[in-house]
């Protein structure tokens, strides 16, 4: 596995690729949160490029100052099953180490539930917190 921070020239396969797998939604705007964790200076865009060049998983990670975030892990549906979101996962996790970042955390869509098996496979616990948010915009 060939795994390395994405840069802007990303975008577009990034963002293909997200859509595959259907994680896109119409209240966030994928280019708009691409760009804004490539050009952060506490996030970034993680990317694995199967052996044609093609990219076939991502990880978004970043940190608010406190605790480590992990968004749009995904991988192409002809690669799964075979390691690669467990890779990237872990991957995440040695970029928020690296950072000094003792714990990650995600979101996972109510509507997605069948994901949790796999981040408990991988070490992750359901927390008992109520998520609150507002848009800022
Ligand atoms: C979830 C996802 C990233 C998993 O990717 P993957 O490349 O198939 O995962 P891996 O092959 O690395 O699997 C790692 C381990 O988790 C297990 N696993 C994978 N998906 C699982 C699932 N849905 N439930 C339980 N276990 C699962 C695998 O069997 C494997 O176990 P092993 O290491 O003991 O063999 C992929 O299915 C995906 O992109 N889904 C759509 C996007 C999505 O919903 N992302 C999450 C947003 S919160």
């Amino acid at each position: 596995m060939s795994i390395r921070r994405a840069s802007q020239a990303d975008e577009s396969a990034v963002i293909a690729l997200w859509l595959a797998c259907e994680l896109v939604t119409h209240y966030n705007d994928p280019s708009d949160d691409f760009r804004f964790a490539v050009c952060g200076v506490c996030s970034d865009v993680l990317v694995n490029e199967d052996e044609t060049g093609q990219i076939d998983g991502t990880v978004m990670v970043g940190h608010d100052g406190h605790r480590g975030w992990l968004y749009y892990v995904a991988t192409a549906p002809q690669a799964r099953g075979a390691g690669l979101g467990r890779t990237l996962v872990q991957a995440a996790e040695q970029w928020l180490q690296q950072r000094g970042v003792v714990k990650a955390q995600l979101l996972v869509r109510e509507m997605n539930t069948k994901v949790v098996a796999f981040y408990e496979h991988l070490g992750f616990e359901i927390t008992p917190r109520v998520v609150m948010g507002k848009w800022l915009k």
